[in-house]
């Protein structure tokens, strides 16, 4: 049996197109991008989860660039084997040297509320007190030093999916010994502050390329967790929207949704957060408390499910700034590599301020 052992250098199929694949779960989240990558003529190939497989030997990619779009929530559809399947091919295809938009790094903050958590406090962020725990019975001692109320919440999250509130340390231990929490996937959990958001909103804050793309308010009634955007229904002045990424029949809700314009501050956070994270193109969503006024952030999404009705809501179609930025990618990664010049071969690889001289292709 031979081995490839001749080259390590990762070479292409001579493909005359080359094309982006999509590796994503949701059958029904991505049609807007597919319809309008479709519209655009740009090559691409759906890759779906469910029945995708990879040989570990390959050296031969077909595709230059890859957008990860896996749901860490892909579990409450049957797909936990799916979730823990991406971590793997998004490694293969980084050692490959394969472009991957929201690679290997994104992914990993995103199945993990306890890392997002690390971050936010590494970049001295504000973020609901918690504690991580790996054991039912180990929630009351957790949440001694909390301030009541609390929630607790799966490590591997997904449209507030498993978050449970708890008003009290004896409801809270009544439900740990009745053997009624549920850790998810991971079998890990937080026990978290729970905020009372003012005005009963919470804000999400979308970035395209690194970069600030858009904000909306969500108005929840009440304790509702389960907030998905592209499931916002109705807009605060009460207009049906439409709802091009959910199957029909997907549940009405009552949630309300508005563009919101964040203050700077908050933008550059997100920003932070998001690179600091590895995430492109992503989501971080965040409350004020209605108590004090202070300003939480709370979970760090990789997968955007963009707003519903984008061009009535927030004014412009979210789908084609994505579809752009995929064209950009794609051609960027393909394009001819030019040689850098011989001078700057022999020159050091830093400019006198310390930054790094690139050599742009
Ligand atoms: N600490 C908290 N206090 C109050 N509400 C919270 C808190 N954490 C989450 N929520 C509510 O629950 C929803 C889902 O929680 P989140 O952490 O965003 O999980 P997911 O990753 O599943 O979206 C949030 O959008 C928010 O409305
Ligand atoms: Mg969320």
């Amino acid at each position: 049996m031979s081995h490839p052992t001749e080259s390590r250098t990762p070479h292409r199929r001579p493909t005359e197109h080359p094309t982006l694949g999509i590796f994503y779960e949701h059958p029904d989240w991505f049609r807007p991008l597919f319809r309008e990558l479709e519209r655009r003529d740009v090559p691409h190939r759906k890759l779906r989860a469910v029945d995708h497989h990879f040989d570990p030997g390959e050296t031969d990619t077909p595709f230059p660039v890859v957008f990860n779009r896996m749901s860490p929530s892909a579990y409450l559809r049957g797909g936990t084997d799916q979730i823990f399947y991406t971590s793997q091919y998004l490694t293969h295809l980084e050692r490959q040297g394969v472009r991957v938009i929201n690679g290997s790094r994104a992914w990993r903050t995103e199945i993990s509320k306890a890392a997002q958590l690390s971050l936010l406090q590494a970049l001295g962020l504000g973020y609901p007190a918690a504690r991580v725990i790996h054991r039912a019975e180990a929630a009351p001692a957790a949440a001694e030093e909390l301030r009541f109320p609390v929630v607790v919440k799966p490590n591997v999250g997904g449209s507030g999916a498993g978050v449970i509130r708890f008003d009290s340390p004896d409801a809270l231990r009544r439900a740990a010994r009745a053997g009624e929490l549920d850790f998810g996937i991971d079998g890990t959990a937080l026990v978290q502050e729970f905020i009372p958001a003012q005005d009963g909103r919470i804000v999400r804050v979308e970035v395209l390329n690194g970069r600030f793309l858009y904000a909306i308010r969500i108005y929840t009634p009440g304790d509702q967790f389960n907030l998905c955007p592209a499931d916002v229904c109705r807009s605060v002045d009460g207009a049906e929207l439409e709802r091009a990424a959910c199957p029909a029949d997907a549940p009405a809700n009552e949630l309300t949704v508005e563009g919101f314009e964040p203050p700077p501050p908050v933008v550059q956070a997100v920003e932070r957060i998001t690179a600091a994270a590895g995430i492109e193109i992503g989501g971080v969503e965040y409350m004020i408390d209605d108590r004090d006024g202070r300003l939480y952030y709370y979970d760090v999404n990789a997968l955007s499910n963009f707003v519903a009705d984008g061009p009535r809501v927030v004014g412009f179609d979210p789908f084609a700034r994505l579809a752009d930025w995929l064209e950009e990618e794609l051609a960027r990664a393909t394009a001819p590599r030019r040689s850098p010049p011989a001078s700057l071969l022999s020159a050091p690889a830093t400019t006198g301020a310390g930054a790094t001289l690139e050599v742009t292709p």
